[in-house]
């Protein structure tokens, strides 16, 4: 089905005959092979990474001008994955999304994204100075996480901003929910824009036909995905991915180096290069073998009392279409503690460490890395728990549904730059918002920094304080203050 040798890892042969070679090195970095390098730290690590952390030359070719290597190497990874052209992003999904974002949009673009987007996306937008124009996403009040936009949300928004340059979705969730992506792809396309996808939680999806569909097999334009954070590539490793007519591949070269160091890590770019190899020649029973493991933790967690897993009966609404079961979510609602309580104790007492934590739940992350044993303490430590808090706390109250989006009054960028003051929230109606305020669970914006302050979102907030749900954002811990853009320093830009 390849149309390339996936055995080979290009990149990986260079560095190795760099290595068997025995070269003398006469270039950065300075440790030279690790000979420079404090004692402690290469004890600890071993001698091989440092053999292989070189910098630019012909052998082992450059990440912003690939000709050699490097190049082949970003070939099979296309092929692997069905596209165009494939990118290595050395600075995570985050410098990919950006890159993506500024390859499609500039300055005054509207672009149509989630509320709900990673940080990534807004710095994307900052830098790129466009326009957001913002779409809820379909929330879920029993397990109280957001999941994706639905394809009616995208129609809608697309009818009222017809002049849209691009639209952005997040697809999988964190929490491996999937929407109907093919369906909003098609949508997308019926405007000739193109559809950009943060695949940052799916760069396993093409692999095994238990997971939901790809971005690119959907019809996405581009897709940036985190290879480090589900398949076999170091941290901060990931793919943006090219497989449209309406993409400049060279503008997304020229974006991807403007972003990118001038001296990027082979240690990271040759595991980028191997864990393509094995997700090519391996994925499927790789797979397999995390999906099985992965849906026999979510039965077991699902028989211990105050726990909820959740799986496919989660979908059927809208936003939820398909589901990744390596996503093993925890809800303890009705344990009457946390889904930050829970981290801290599995992680304190337990040493086992989750993905991420939430009101009511936490997160754990499936791979190729998890064995039986560790799945089997997990499930362990969890019935501990269960049999010290079952039925001594309360249920967690749901969250109240959030106000509707405030009007824009300065981009992004704009308010980025906007000269700040800090205000009492109280005193804020009226004003523009210098900062993000974030409603948890389900960790939505209420505000974003340029929009304007309005009474609801005042009164909303303080509902949130009293019914003991969080707020987050403002600089200030307390949310008692709010930093908004000084209006005699403010830049109204008319927001189309
Ligand atoms: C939805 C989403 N997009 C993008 C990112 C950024 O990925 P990275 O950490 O690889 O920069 C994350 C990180 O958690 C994420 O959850």
């Amino acid at each position: 089905m390849y149309k390339l040798d996936q055995n080979q890892t290009p990149l990986f042969d260079a560095l190795m005959e760099y290595v068997n070679r025995e070269t003398i090195p006469f270039h950065v970095p300075g440790h030279k092979k690790g000979y420079g390098i404090d004692e402690e730290y290469r004890n600890f690590i071993g001698e091989n990474p440092f053999k292989i952390d070189v910098t630019v030359f012909k052998l082992v070719d450059s990440l912003h001008h690939p000709t050699g290597p490097i190049k082949k190497a970003q070939e099979l990874a296309a092929d692997a994955y069905g596209c165009d052209a494939s990118f290595f992003s050395i600075h995570g999904t985050s410098g990919a999304i950006q890159a993506m974002i500024m390859s499609v949009v500039s300055d005054g673009d509207k672009i149509i994204i989630p509320r709900n987007v990673h940080k990534s996306v807004t710095a994307g937008i900052i830098l790129s100075g466009a326009v957001p124009v913002y779409m809820q996403p379909e929330l879920d009040k029993t397990v109280g996480i957001a999941h994706g936009v639905s394809p009616k949300t995208v129609e809608e928004t697309l009818k009222n901003n017809p002049d849209a340059k691009a639209v952005l979705i997040i697809n999988p969730t964190y929490y491996g929910v999937s929407t109907d992506i093919k369906k909003i792809s098609e949508i997308v396309h019926s405007y000739d824009i193109p559809l950009i996808v943060d695949e940052a939680h799916g760069p396993h999806l093409g692999f095994n036909e238990k997971l939901p569909m790809s971005a690119i097999e959907a019809g996405a334009d581009i897709c940036a995905q985190s290879t480090h954070k589900i398949i076999g590539a170091l941290t901060q490793c990931s793919l943006l991915q090219v497989n449209s007519k309406r993409v400049d591949k060279q503008r997304v070269q020229q974006m991807l180096n403007l972003m990118q160091t001038t001296s990027p890590s082979y240690i990271l770019m040759a595991s980028l290069d191997c864990a393509r190899r094995q997700i090519a020649l391996h994925g499927k029973e790789l797979l397999d073998k995390t999906i099985d493991l992965c849906n026999y933790a979510r039965r077991e967690i699902n028989k211990i009392p105050g726990f909820y897993c959740f799986g496919e009966e989660i979908l059927g609404g809208a936003g939820a279409y398909a589901f990744d079961p390596t996503k093993i979510t925890i809800t303890c609602r009705d344990l009457g503690i946390t889904g930050y309580d829970l981290d801290m104790i599995l992680s304190n007492k337990y040493h086992i460490q989750m993905e991420l934590s939430d009101l009511y739940n936490v997160l754990a992350v499936g791979s190729f890395g998890d064995t039986e044993e560790n799945i089997e303490k997990m499930l362990e430590a969890l019935r501990e728990i269960s049999l010290e808090y079952y039925g001594k706390g309360n249920r967690k109250s749901d969250f109240i549904d959030i106000p509707a989006i405030p009007e824009q009054i300065q981009k992004p960028r704009e308010a980025f730059n906007s000269v700040k003051t800090s205000i009492a929230l109280v005193d804020s109606i009226g004003m523009i918002s210098g900062e993000f305020l974030l409603a948890y669970p389900p960790g939505i914006p209420v505000l974003c920094p340029g929009e304007k302050i309005t009474k609801e979102i005042v009164d909303y907030i303080e509902r949130l304080k009293s019914a003991g749900l969080y707020v987050q954002g403002t600089e200030d811990p307390k949310v008692e203050y709010i930093k908004i853009v000084k209006p005699e320093d403010a830049v109204y830009i008319s927001v189309e």
